[in-house]
């Protein structure tokens, strides 16, 4: 694996970034923090909270652009207009349930409050998909809890990785 960056798109999901009544500061922190010399950022992208426009988009990211892995943030609360994780499930081939299990299960250690998360965690193919909240507050905390397990499964997803060796 050595050399290789996990190619990446990262999207906000958000009606007021869209129509630029908010300056979006979540898709940018999670460029910051993933390491550099592991991923690659190949697409960002600002939509808002409509769902066909989201699965098209994932969709063509997966099967045309071949990504390996895609971070949403946003649209994952209980907002009449938050369609994040339906439009993520409604292109998964496969559930990947149980990064959106850790991401909860940590977050609620920080804050009650991340049981109004419904963000979900899929496969689509050979690409992970996983919806973090829109603040950069939970950004920060969602994605610090999963970076250090993410690698391998990519690896195993995409065939780099042939062993799991434990740990
Ligand atoms: N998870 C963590 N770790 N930290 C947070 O501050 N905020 C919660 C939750 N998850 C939060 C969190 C809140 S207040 C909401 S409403 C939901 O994420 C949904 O956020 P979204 O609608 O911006 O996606």
């Amino acid at each position: 694996m050595e050399d290789y960056k996990w190619k990446t798109a990262v999207i906000t999901l958000s009606d007021k970034g869209y129509r630029g009544e908010r300056e979006d500061k979540s898709g940018p922190l999670i460029c910051e923090m993933l390491p550099e010399d592991s991923y690659s950022i190949e697409e960002t992208l600002l939509l808002p909270d409509e769902q066909e426009m989201i699965e098209k988009e994932l969709i063509r990211l997966c099967d045309d652009s071949h990504m390996d892995l895609i971070l949403t943030t946003g649209g994952t609360g209980f907002a009449q207009r938050d369609c994040t994780p339906e439009a993520t499930l409604h292109v998964a081939t496969r559930n990947a349930q149980g990064i959106a299990d850790a991401m909860r299960y940590c977050s609620l250690q920080v804050t009650p409050r991340a049981m109004l998360s419904r963000g979900v965690s899929v496969i689509r193919g050979k690409t992970l998909i996983i919806n973090l909240p829109g603040s950069t507050k939970a950004v920060r905390e969602n994605l610090s809890f999963i970076l250090s397990s993410l690698e391998h499964g990519l690896g195993i997803l995409t065939g780099r990785d042939g062993e799991c060796g434990g740990a």
